[in-house]
C-alpha cells in the first residue's frame, strides 16, 4: 500500500478477532521496530510481546478493557532513560525513542492488515509488577496487535492552518 494512503487508514482498533498472528508477521512487525531510528543509535529501548492467552486477569490489571484482553498478543514498548542520548541541557531522548519505534511497529502492522491501538492510559505500577521490569526501565506505550474487528471511531484532524506555522511562531 502506498504510504500516504496507509498513514490515512492506519486508525485505533478497539476490537479484536481471536485469530493469532502469524509468526512471520510477528516478526515482520519487530523488524519494523528494530529498524526505527532513535537518538544518537543509542536504541536504548525493549519491546515484551505477550501471548494473551489465559493471561486476562493480569491485563485486566494494566488496562481494563475488553478489547484490550481479546487481541491475540500485546507488545508493550519501555525505556531506558539511562542509556538514551541526553541534550545539553538535560533533556532525555528516551520517551521520544520509544514513541518512534512505536510508530514504525504500528504502522508496519496496519500495512500487513493487522490491527493496533496506542495505550498511554495503562496501569505503570501493576505493569512493572506483572512484567517483572526491573529498576530504570520504564513502560511508556503499549498496543494490543491482533486482526480488526472494529470500525474506525471517525476521528478527524485539525487543518494544517492550525498546526503548521512558517518560519517563526
Ligand atoms: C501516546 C498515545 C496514547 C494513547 N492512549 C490511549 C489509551 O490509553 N486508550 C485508548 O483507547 N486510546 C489511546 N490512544 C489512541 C488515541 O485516542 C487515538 O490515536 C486518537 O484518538 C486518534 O484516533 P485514531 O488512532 O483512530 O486515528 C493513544 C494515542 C497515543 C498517540
Amino acid at each position: 500500500m502506498d504510504f500516504s494512503q496507509l498513514v490515512k487508514e492506519r486508525y485505533s482498533v478497539r476490537g479484536y478477532k481471536p485469530d493469532p498472528i502469524e509468526d512471520k508477521k510477528l516478526q515482520q512487525v519487530l523488524e519494523a521496530a528494530r529498524q526505527a531510528p532513535t537518538a544518537a543509535n543509542m536504541q536504548p529501548f525493549q519491546l515484551i510481546v505477550i501471548h494473551t492467552e489465559g493471561r486476562a486477569a493480569d491485563l485486566r490489571r494494566i488496562y481494563d478493557r475488553d478489547w484490550f484482553v481479546s487481541a491475540p498478543l500485546v507488545i508493550v514498548g519501555c525505556n531506558i532513560p539511562s542509556k538514551a542520548w541526553i541534550r545539553d541541557d538535560k533533556a532525555n531522548y528516551s520517551v521520544v525513542d520509544i514513541a518512534i519505534v512505536m510508530d514504525h511497529l504500528i504502522l508496519q502492522a496496519a500495512a500487513l492488515g493487522l490491527g493496533t491501538c496506542w495505550i498511554g492510559a495503562f496501569n505503570a505500577q501493576a505493569t512493572r509488577q506483572i512484567l517483572g521490569l526491573p529498576e530504570g526501565v520504564d513502560p511508556i506505550v503499549m498496543t494490543p496487535l491482533g486482526y480488526p474487528d472494529a470500525p474506525p471511531r471517525g476521528t478527524e484532524r485539525k487543518p494544517l492552518e492550525q498546526l503548521v506555522r512558517y518560519e517563526r511562531w
